[in-house]
């Protein structure tokens, strides 16, 4: 056995914790740059976050992230103005957006320069060398995991890229899982954010540099978020079931920080690159296929998911493997996702490009080698 397992991040789970972010915000930080979705801030779920730091005596200065992913201008106007009011501390409450965007804002904040030259494969290669700000981040979707990450995925719209923004120095301070925070999401995108959770589960569990620790919080999380993302679609306000999707979401982060992804993330990067497509309901489409496709490689390790379903020991390998297979197309039938990439008119002539722009790094990852050509040979059966 020889494996490393790193996470810098104090994770804080409990319902009403975020009510308590200004004690952790206190040993960090007196003025706060606090990133948010305009949901939040204008459904009042934000106020006992911004009370607790008022009773703290820090002060803020509120950034509402403008709608979609953070792009390279957002990154950089949000951390100017995080450095230009002297802000000393990062907190972030809303989705992956959300904490990828304060991320930005705090590695830049104290590094500078502008986040392009620091983004992977389009950049100048720049490495950022000072500790970013503190960063203390409430998610409030179930799905990326991007409190638990050391990356920060940034959109150009004019470079038509998608890339991240990636080091050690990127990981959030603190971590608060309060599921209350969620209870707002609508279902759609419950659904399209735990899908991508349970995408990062099963991904990091099959992919080639798992390891003992990331496989046993990957099933932790399998075991809640298979039968709980179906509770909270049907009813949002299921609080036992949204901590266990909030859970679930942040060990699929810790496991994708340590064990890497697979070949639906490696498409669903070149696909939200070129097509602006919702990332989790990309990953769902995709999953049940880079299961199929991965069968043979990880059966063992398939067919052990496909158990916590069933829970029938006697059942062969290859059963409880096509039952999860099953499971999968099933749940996104429930969702309203579609059953492969049709839906997106993806312009043959762009398949060449958005291969070129899917082998990164999560489709290194893939426990089956996936060539340029065998990208293709998938690509041209789904779309
Ligand atoms: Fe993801």
């Amino acid at each position: 056995m020889n494996f490393q397992f790193y996470t810098p991040t104090q994770i804080v789970v409990g319902r009403g914790e975020s009510a308590r972010a200004g004690d952790f915000a206190a040993s960090l930080g007196q003025k706060a740059f606090v990133v948010m979705s305009r949901s939040l801030s204008e459904n009042g779920a934000a106020k006992p976050v911004l009370d607790s730091l008022a009773a703290k005596k820090i002060s803020c200065v509120e950034y509402i992230k403008p709608p979609g992913e953070p792009t390279v201008e957002t990154a950089d106007d949000a951390a100017r103005q995080a450095a230009g009011a002297r802000c000393d501390l990062v907190l972030s409450l809303g989705g992956g957006a959300v904490i990828d965007l304060a991320k930005a804002a705090a590695g830049l904040a104290s590094n500078g320069g502008a986040i392009q030259d620091y983004l992977e494969g389009v950049g100048k290669g720049l490495q950022i060398t000072r500790p970013a700000l503190p960063h203390i981040a409430l998610p409030s979707t179930a799905g990326a995991g991007a409190e638990m990450t050391r990356n920060a995925v940034i959109r150009s719209q004019q470079g038509r890229f998608k890339k991240s923004f990636r080091s050690p120095h990127l990981y959030p301070t603190v971590a608060i899982l309060d599921a209350q925070l969620s209870l707002s999401l609508p279902p759609q995108q419950t659904a399209y954010s735990g899908m991508d959770a349970i995408t990062q589960l099963i991904e990091s569990y099959i992919s080639r540099r798992a390891t003992p620790l990331t496989d046993a919080l990957a099933l932790y999380g399998l075991e809640r978020a298979l039968f709980s993302i179906r509770e909270v679609y049907k009813d949002g306000s299921a609080v036992e079931h949204r901590e266990n999707m909030l859970l679930a979401s942040s060990l699929s982060g810790l496991c994708l920080a340590n064990a890497g992804l697979g070949m639906a993330h490696g498409f669903a990067s070149g696909l939200g690159a070129l097509y602006d497509a919702p990332h989790g309901k990309v990953c769902a489409v995709l999953l049940p296929h880079a299961v199929k496709f991965n069968r043979c490689a990880q059966l063992d390790k398939l067919a052990r998911i496909g158990r916590l379903l069933t829970g029938d020991a006697s059942l062969p390998k290859g059963d409880c493997a096509d039952l999860l297979i099953q499971y999968l197309y099933d749940l996104n039938r429930e969702f309203g996702i579609p059953a492969d990439l049709r839906e997106f008119n993806i312009p043959k002539d762009e398949h060449p490009l958005l291969i070129k722009m899917s082998m990164g790094n999560s489709m290194s990852g893939n426990p089956i080698t996936i060539t340029e050509n065998v990208a293709r040979t998938i690509l041209e059966a789904l779309s």
